[in-house]
């Protein structure tokens, strides 16, 4: 049976963070976006009432809801202010590669510190000239003489929540010469040896930290290798089925937050004598409108489900996240269109969220890498193997 009607849990969940969203993160949005800040006091909030690593197994200390429920709340979280949301879902982003490859006590170690301290942990994938191109990251690890240890040297960009966190999954080339097949991924924690190098000045987003991150000899035990050695690249992939679908619940977030102000106003700004959501132009821009939000959702939750179902989503998971990344973008730019040329001014919201929209396409594998991997995944349906040792 497809049905998506919501268990009581889930509703009271969704009532739990959209009440969140509304108190604790609308009210600063606007502040923290113009100022840059670091929402710190919310995160330590979210912590608290348990916002956050809502994916971390209750064997490892952690709540344990499964993909819907996370995009549940990272919808609500995400209409909240998306910037803060994304700071506040990093540490799912970092923590899955570890619940996929890590031993037993690594993944005990890492979830009861994640859940015992509000503390932060880093997805270090991309480097400045390795985006959509993973494999051709050139960070690398070399593994001692002994092999108990390896030493991890070069550089990541774009790393969401970098200047604060205490622990990063890191990717780096172990047999250089091998492509995709040569990448492996280790669970780090900060320490002198990891510089924290530049803050990004964002166009959007501005309330979530994104800096570059420097590894200078960097010695991880080898315990804290995730999964086979040579086989982080499929890791990573299997990470990023796994988190799209939370991309695209918070690119609905946004567009949620946008069609709701756009309609608002559309029913008190009077123009030619009537509210304008009275003028024909004005309706179907509401209803296209409507319709995004109502499909990113549908798509979204389809993408969850099949997770929460033990299946691979590869290919709905990056329709999921294509259309609500497109979809946010489009609603914002119409909401700013219904608010006319207030819409241009950041006295009003929806600017805001028109820049906050752009990283939804571009994060995560932007929407023409989304459109890369349905195209593969529709002319040349493949079985994508997943390591015995990352299941999830
Ligand atoms: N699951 C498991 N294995 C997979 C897989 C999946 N979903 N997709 C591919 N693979 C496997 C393939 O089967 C293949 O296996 P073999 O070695 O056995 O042949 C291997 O991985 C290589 O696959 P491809 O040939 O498809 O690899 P590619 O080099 O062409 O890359 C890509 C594919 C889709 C472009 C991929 O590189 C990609 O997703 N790029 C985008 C990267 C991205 O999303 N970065 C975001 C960084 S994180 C971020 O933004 C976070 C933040 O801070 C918010």
């Amino acid at each position: 049976m497809v049905d998506f009607t919501l268990t009581d849990e889930q509703k009271n969940l969704r009532e739990l963070a959209h009440d969140f969203a509304a108190r604790e993160i609308r009210p600063v949005a606007w502040e923290l976006d113009r100022d840059g800040g670091w929402p710190q006091a919310i995160i330590d909030k979210a912590h608290e009432v348990g916002l956050m690593n809502t994916h971390l197994p209750e064997e490892y200390g952690g709540p344990g809801l499964n993909y819907l429920d996370g995009c549940i709340i990272e919808e609500e979280l995400s209409w909240g202010c998306s910037g803060v949301q994304t700071s506040l879902g990093a540490n799912g982003l970092a923590a899955a590669p570890v619940m996929l490859g890590g031993s037993e006590e690594v993944k005990r170690e890492f979830g009861e510190e994640l859940v015992a301290e509000p503390k932060l942990a880093s997805f270090c994938l991309t480097e400045p000239d390795a985006g959509s191109d993973v494999s051709g990251m050139r960070t690398r690890a070399v593994r001692s003489a002994g092999g108990d240890t390896y030493v991890l040297n070069g550089s990541k960009c774009f790393i969401t929540n970098g200047s604060y966190a205490d622990f990063f999954v890191v990717y780096a080339k172990t047999d250089p010469e091998a492509g995709h097949r040569g990448i492996s991924a280790f669970l780090v924690r900060k320490d002198d040896t990891v510089i924290v190098d530049k803050k990004e000045d964002k166009m959007g987003q501005r309330a979530s930290n994104t800096a570059t991150i420097t590894f200078n000899d960097t010695e991880v035990d080898a315990r804290y290798l995730l999964g086979e050695e040579n086989k982080g690249f499929k890791l990573a992939m299997m990470v990023l089925d796994r988190t799209r679908p939370g991309v695209a619940a918070m690119a609905t977030g946004i567009a949620r937050a946008a069609f709701e102000f756009a309609t608002e106003y559309s029913k008190e700004r009077v123009q030619f004598g009537v509210p304008i959501a009275m003028h024909q132009a004005i309706q179907f821009m509401i209803a296209d409108m409507a319709t995004k939000v109502h499909l990113s959702r549908l798509a979204t939750w389809n993408s969850a489900v099949l997770l929460d179902q033990g299946r691979r989503n590869t290919l709905e998971s990056s329709h999921a996240k294509r259309f609500a990344a497109d979809s946010a973008m489009e609603v914002a730019t119409d909401a700013v269109q219904v608010y006319g040329g207030y819409g241009f001014i950041k006295d009003y919201p929806v600017e805001k969220l028109m820049r906050d929209a752009k990283i939804m396409q571009l994060y995560e594998g932007t929407s023409q890498i989304q459109r890369l991997v349905i195209a593969r995944e529709t002319l040349l349906p493949r079985r994508i193997e997943e390591p015995a040792a990352a299941t999830a």
